[in-house]
């Protein structure tokens, strides 16, 4: 469905088409890579593995945010670290996009744990620690939704 340009949207709009065939992902940048200076390679891997950047945006998640955030970990004995962690600097989200992107988008990454991650993915290559492991992916085409739209609206989106 094409959002009408003529109507004022008091509620969200209709998903795009992106959303709508499942091809966006969300991530972000996390604290310790942005602060090692590592934003533009791990951007530059994104791209050169066919993501095209639909949005972006550098951004620091006070407490509250990176609670609500990541409130699925809530019962999960790392959340308070986690909570901490994602909320003590910068960060940089983006909206991608790609056939099959949150799947692949998870393959590019790699595993949670970067001893556990394939050689050349993001996290093998940026990863500090389980906890401190460079980027964010989404895990589902739903939560990519909803996570992109926590960050972007609608005007915020090429
Ligand atoms: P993410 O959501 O950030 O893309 O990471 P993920 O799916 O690979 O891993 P998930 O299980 O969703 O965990 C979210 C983030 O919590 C931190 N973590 N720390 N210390 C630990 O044992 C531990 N386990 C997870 C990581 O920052 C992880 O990415
Ligand atoms: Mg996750």
């Amino acid at each position: 469905m094409l959002i009408n340009p003529s109507v004022i949207y008091t509620f969200a709009p209709p998903k795009t088409k992106e959303e709508m065939a499942g091809n966006i992902t969300f991530t972000m940048v996390k604290p310790e890579a942005v602060a090692n200076g590592n934003t533009g390679a791990i951007l530059a891997q994104i791209e050169a593995a066919g993501f095209r950047i639909v949005a972006m945006k550098k951004t620091q998640l006070t407490a509250k945010d990176a609670g609500t955030f990541y409130a699925v970990h809530s019962e999960r004995p790392f959340y308070g670290e986690l909570v901490d962690y994602m909320s003590s600097g910068p960060i940089v989200a983006a909206i991608l996009e790609k056939d099959n992107a949150v799947a692949d988008f998870r393959t590019l990454i790699g595993a949670t744990d970067p001893s556990e991650a394939a050689d050349g993915t993001i996290r093998k290559n940026f990863a500090e620690s389980k906890a401190k492991n460079a980027v964010h992916g989404s895990d589902s085409d739903e939560n990519a939704a909803i996570e992109a739209g926590y960050f972007f609206s609608g005007l915020e989106r090429f």
